[in-house]
């Protein structure tokens, strides 16, 4: 098992469809042990294999509620289900979204409450979860990365001038930008 390095956004694989996992073999398996890890020590509650600069439609979650029941799990060749997002004014608060591929930044969106996922799971068994609040936010960001769309890509003004402003500051929106966990300290 291993750290992975954290592709940032400007690198082609986060900004295109993932290929579907034709076969779940030890590579994958690897993977997904790999991503658990660097992932935790991010520290995220969800990471994507386009984010470790694999091309591949898998994300893993790891997140607690505040009943402090756990929700774990890899989602391969994930669709997910999603229920229109409520209307009326943004919390800025409160749904305040990061990625681990735009690290340090934090913006607020819009997300449906309610989602359905549908995926398989490491030994090719097709699970479904519905969920909600949080974890509904959770899946609906890492099922993006599967399309090649980060959060960043669905803010709406001013909130999408500004992230522009500060990718751009950075100098990031370019390939060839990674950290690694454990390694880089970034500000969140
Ligand atoms: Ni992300």
């Amino acid at each position: 098992m291993r750290i992975r390095d954290i592709v940032i956004t400007g690198n082609p694989v986060l900004h295109r469809p993932c290929a579907r996992v034709e076969h779940i073999d030890d590579g994958v398996k690897d993977l997904v042990q790999d991503m658990f890890a660097t992932m935790e020590l991010a520290p995220g509650v969800g990471l994507a294999a386009s984010q470790v600069g694999v091309d591949l439609a898998l994300f893993v979650y790891d997140w607690v509620d505040d009943d402090d029941v756990q929700h774990r799990g890899v989602a391969i060749n994930p669709t997910l289900l999603i229920e229109p997002a409520p209307v009326g004014p943004l919390d800025e608060e409160e749904e305040l979204e990061g990625c681990l591929s735009v690290p340090g930044e934090r913006f607020p969106l819009r997300r449906s409450d309610r989602v359905t996922l549908t995926a398989t799971d490491l030994d090719g068994n097709e699970f479904t979860i519905h969920a909600d609040g949080w974890l509904a936010r959770i899946f609906q960001h890492e099922y993006d990365h599967v399309l090649g769309v980060l959060y960043i890509d669905r803010l709406v003004e001013p909130h999408l001038s500004e992230a522009r402003d500060a990718i751009h500051q950075i100098g990031w929106g370019v390939p060839g930008f990674s950290w690694l966990p454990g390694r880089d300290h970034l500000e969140d």
